[in-house]
């Protein structure tokens, strides 16, 4: 398992682009199994989750090339809906295949994808959708086992906004017979920009991106040529970056509109956020940070891939900030190795009071899970002392391209040790 060694205290400058958006790549990809041509994607960033869910589709059948940032999904001789606990278990997000298969084939059975680190994870809202659609569900030794000849359109309200959950219901209803109106959506970009796709294939969908989206089902779909929006999460991970070390960074590609409420509490804090040309630039020199509180909550609000790292810059703060997380039960994993790291944060339940002000030192510390990585990795630019080494950054490998490099581009001084035992 590789290592990133990093040597903090040195402020960022200069300029990286950011990726296309994993949590925009993945659904995208489940989607193709909706028609059985040859479909294009573009701007797909190089990620271990782009890969699971690859090798998912090659054994669903399909004929997969990953060549980042192309992806070529050709078609497949014979599919067979069925997606196993081994690959599932990989990535939650595999549970999105259950939508298309079950639309297109009538029948699927895909492992129930089970808890990971930060919750346990349930899909009641996706079955309850489908169920309403027409399927007849039934769970059978850890998998979940749909048929329906022919969905039909229906209403679906969802008890919460679930991105996926809105995702694995709009690719479903896509091929429905009828119309579908889903209420409560997530209104994440990346449900929008799963709705364009969806209309480049033959369905029409309207409202995505909104709390109510209504789909008329087409009786069948066509491939489709996509380049995907780029990360909202990996854009802000990066602004966060640089309010921490300090410096001056431009970030390329970055769509701060779908930034608002990270770009708000940054400069609540004292940073300086700003477009510059299809650049976001952020600033800040040697003023001190203040404090503020976050909580967590879906789209627009604030992120809640985006609390571990906001986490480590109120540990810099003048102050002590309130980080509330909402959306999953167990999203503080960060916090103890952080703690080794010399901050103080002290943890009640689903809230964390973050005691700023206390310098970082560095240590070798673990990755848990994807964010939670992140933001190992960006207290190790600000540890003042000592050498920070982040140990299993398979798990950030899942979500940031290259993150070693892009950090090194702006002057830090990270570098990754292969074949790490930790
Ligand atoms: C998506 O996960 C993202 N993943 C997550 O990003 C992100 O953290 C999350 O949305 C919230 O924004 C992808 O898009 C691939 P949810 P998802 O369903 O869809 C509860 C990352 O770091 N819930 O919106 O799995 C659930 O327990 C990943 O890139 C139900 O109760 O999240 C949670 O508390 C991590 N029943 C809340 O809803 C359901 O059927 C929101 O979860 C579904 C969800």
């Amino acid at each position: 398992m590789d290592s990133i060694r990093i040597r903090g205290g040195k402020p960022l400058s200069g300029k990286i682009r950011i990726s296309g958006a994993k949590n925009a790549a993945l659904p995208i990809l489940c989607a193709t199994l909706l028609s059985d041509g040859e479909s294009l994607l573009r701007n797909v960033p190089a990620l271990r989750d782009i890969d699971t869910t690859s090798a998912l589709l090659r054994f669903l059948g399909r004929d997969v090339e990953v060549a980042p940032p192309l992806v070529r999904v050709g078609a497949g001789d014979n599919v067979r809906p069925e997606a196993p606990y081994e690959l599932v278990k990989q990535m939650r997000a595999s549970v999105m295949v259950l939508g298309p298969l079950l639309a297109r084939f009538g029948r699927a059975k895909v492992s129930l994808p089970g808890g990971c680190q930060i919750g346990t994870r349930p899909v009641d809202q996706h079955l309850k959708g489908l169920e309403a659609l027409g399927a007849t569900i039934r769970l059978s030794r850890g998998y979940i086992v749909a048929e329906c000849k022919r969905l039909r359109g229906a209403e679906v309200v969802f008890d919460l906004p679930t991105v996926t959950g809105t995702e694995n219901l709009m690719m479903a209803a896509a091929l429905a017979k009828g119309r579908t109106t889903l209420v409560n959506c997530a209104r994440e970009p990346e449900v929008e920009e799963l709705g364009r796709v969806l209309n480049k294939m033959g369905a029409r969908v309207s409202g995505a991106g909104t709390d109510v989206i209504h789909i008329e089902g087409a009786d069948e779909l066509e491939p489709f040529d996509h380049a995907i929006i780029s990360d909202r999460i990996e854009a802000g991970t990066y602004m966060v970056a640089a309010a921490a070390a300090g410096g001056d960074v431009l970030i390329e590609n970055a769509p701060l509109e779908d930034l608002e409420a990270v770009a708000a509490k940054l400069r609540q804090a004292g940073v300086e956020v700003g477009r510059e040309g299809d650049c976001v630039r952020v600033r800040r020199d040697g003023r001190p940070l203040r404090a503020v509180d976050i909580t967590t909550a879906p789209h627009p609000g604030f992120p809640t891939d985006m609390q571990a790292q906001f986490m480590v810059l109120m540990c810099l703060a003048q102050g002590t900030s309130r980080i509330v997380e909402t959306i999953f039960e167990n999203r503080f994993m960060h916090v103890p190795e952080l703690s080794r790291m010399g901050a103080h944060i002290d943890v009640d339940g689903h809230t964390a009071h973050v005691h700023g002000g206390a310098p970082l030192s560095g240590a070798t510390v673990m990755a848990t899970d994807l964010r939670a990585s992140a933001s190992l990795v960006i207290a190790g630019l600000v540890a003042t002392e000592g050498e920070t080494e982040v140990l299993r950054v398979y798990h950030l490998d899942r979500g940031y391209e290259f993150m070693e490099r892009k950090l090194a581009q702006l002057g830090a001084d990270t570098v990754r040790v292969e074949g790490r035992a930790g």
